[in-house]
């Protein structure tokens, strides 16, 4: 009976240890990143300095291999892949999917191309993914959208297209950073971004994004850098973007943006840059700009609008600000408005050094000393135009003007001799 038992035991025992060596073989098997790593080898079809060639040996452990970091501890998984700006041709293959425990990513600055393997999506750990200025084409796989670990995502200037999923954050909950500018989506601009409410810096910029501004995005709370501009949005700009208490940069420009300019964006004392240009937004400014505190501001953008009105006295106020761009509205000509803006100008210790206008009277050649670049539009008061180009009294202004534009863009000037 009892050695019937110890059999039976033995047997366990042996089945057992059978167990856990094929479950080893198996850890061991799938634990390796080498052969995932080869095939990202073999699918680069160039490598201008031989780099993968010559130092990616199997002679030698992976973890040593150029780009490629190994966890300290246990086994040795790949936890960091870096070959940016190494000249490189090629795909991702797959098996990069096999590569579990990554959680930086940088191809940054070389020529891959092809699509984007859905198999990215099983690296959850992931937190780093940069793959911006190379040639991929093709949609997002939208399981990368599942990667919750994920910080920072940067897939700018590729030529990437389709739509993104409307709830593009909902499994992103750390996203800080999403960089897709100058790719080749379309659609509208996802709507939901409550969950991401850790991500600081957004950018679509030069896409074909259309649709509205969603209000959605002014629950970004966190917010630093929202760049939109050149994409097809139209609509309103939402009021809500005035909740974006740290926003620093706001880029709007050239859309089909048609609504008067919010006053809640001049209640975000944190904004430095506004480029609402080349849209079709109309009213006068708002007055909050006066109440305000957003005297931070180094960049005001508001050319080529319809805005009316006059421009209001207390930018005077705004002593940070070095560009201001406001040509190209309907804001009013009159000496009244001209005034204003030469007791603006008056107000700055040290003047912009590019300023853009819609109007400018002579009177200002004395408070114009320190500009550098003068871009004026058109001029309406006392200003003579001749042969498409502004000859003004401006001739001679101050010493240091090195440019002078018209509104067509041609230099006509430097050094302050006109013409
Ligand atoms: C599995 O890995 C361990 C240590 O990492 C090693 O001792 C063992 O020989 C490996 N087994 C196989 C089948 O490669
Ligand atoms: C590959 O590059 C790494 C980092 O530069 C270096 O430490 C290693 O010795 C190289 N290996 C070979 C086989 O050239
Ligand atoms: C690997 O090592 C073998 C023998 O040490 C050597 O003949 C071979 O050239 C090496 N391969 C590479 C790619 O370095
Ligand atoms: C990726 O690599 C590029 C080029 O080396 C570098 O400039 C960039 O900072 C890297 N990105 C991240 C997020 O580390
Ligand atoms: C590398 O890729 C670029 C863009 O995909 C292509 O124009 C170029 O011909 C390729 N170069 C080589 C050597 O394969
Ligand atoms: C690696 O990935 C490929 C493609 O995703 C898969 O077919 C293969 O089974 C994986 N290999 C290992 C060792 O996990
Ligand atoms: C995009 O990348 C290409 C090289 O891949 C570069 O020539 C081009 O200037 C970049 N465009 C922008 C807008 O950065
Ligand atoms: C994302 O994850 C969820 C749950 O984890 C799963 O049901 C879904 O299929 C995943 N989507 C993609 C595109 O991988
Ligand atoms: C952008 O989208 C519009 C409307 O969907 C389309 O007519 C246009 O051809 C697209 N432009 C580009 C450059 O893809
Ligand atoms: C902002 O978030 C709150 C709470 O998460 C939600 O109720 C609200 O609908 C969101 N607003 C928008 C415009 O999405
Ligand atoms: C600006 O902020 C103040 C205080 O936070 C608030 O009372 C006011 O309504 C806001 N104005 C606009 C136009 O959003
Ligand atoms: C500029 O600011 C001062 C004090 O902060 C204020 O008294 C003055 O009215 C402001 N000027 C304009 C034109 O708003």
């Amino acid at each position: 009976m009892e050695k019937a038992a110890t059999t039976v035991f033995s047997l366990a025992l042996v089945f057992m240890k059978f167990l856990i060596a094929l479950g080893g073989g198996a850890a061991n098997y799938t634990s390796s990143d080498e052969p995932a790593l080869l095939a990202f080898k073999s699918h680069i079809t160039y490598d201008p300095n031989h780099i993968l060639a010559t130092n990616w040996s199997t002679n030698t452990s992976f973890c040593h291999w150029l780009g490629v970091s190994c966890r300290r501890r246990g086994q040795n998984r790949v936890t960091s892949l870096d070959l940016s700006n190494m000249g490189l041709n090629g795909t991702i293959p797959p098996q990069i999917g096999n590569l579990s425990f990554l959680t930086y990513f940088n191809i940054s600055y070389n020529h891959f191309n092809g699509h984007l393997p859905a198999e990215l999506g099983r690296l959850h750990r992931l937190k780093v993914f940069t793959l911006h200025f190379n040639d991929f084409s093709g949609e997002i796989p939208t399981s990368i959208f599942n990667v919750s670990s994920i910080q920072w995502i940067n897939f700018h200037n590729n030529s990437l297209s389709g739509s993104l999923p409307d709830d593009v954050c909902s499994h992103l909950p750390k996203l800080r950073l999403l960089w897709l500018s100058y790719n080749e989506f379309s659609g509208d601009v996802p709507s939901h971004w409550g969950e991401c409410r850790e991500l600081q810096y957004l950018y679509l910029s030069v896409n074909n994004f259309t649709g509205f501004i969603p209000c959605g995005i002014g629950n970004l709370t966190l917010l630093k850098h929202l760049y939109l501009s050149t994409n097809n949005l139209r609509g309103v700009i939402p009021p809500e973007m005035g909740n974006l208490h740290s926003l620093e940069a706001l880029s709007l420009f050239s859309n089909s943006l048609a609504s008067a300019i919010p006053s809640s964006l001049f209640n975000i004392t944190s904004l430095q840059v506004l480029y609402l240009s080349n849209n079709q937004l109309f009213g006068s400014l708002p007055m909050d700009i006066c109440s305000s505190d957003v005297h931070r501001l180094e960049i005001l953008s508001l050319a080529s609008n319809q805005l009316t009105g006059s421009i209001p006295q207390c930018i005077g106020n705004y002593t940070s600000l070095e560009f201001l761009d406001l040509h190209e509205n309907k804001l009013s000509g009159k000496r009244q408005s001209s005034l204003a803006f030469t007791h603006f100008l008056t107000q700055y210790n040290s003047l912009p050094t590019q300023l853009e206008a819609p109007s400018i009277g002579t009177d200002l050649r004395k408070t114009l000393m320190g500009l550098k670049v003068l871009k004026i539009a058109i001029l309406r008061i006392r200003v003579v135009v001749k042969d498409g180009f502004c000859v003004v009294d401006l001739i001679g202004v101050g010493g240091k003007l090195e440019a002078m534009v018209s509104r067509q863009q041609h230099a006509v000037g430097t050094r302050g001799r006109v013409q």
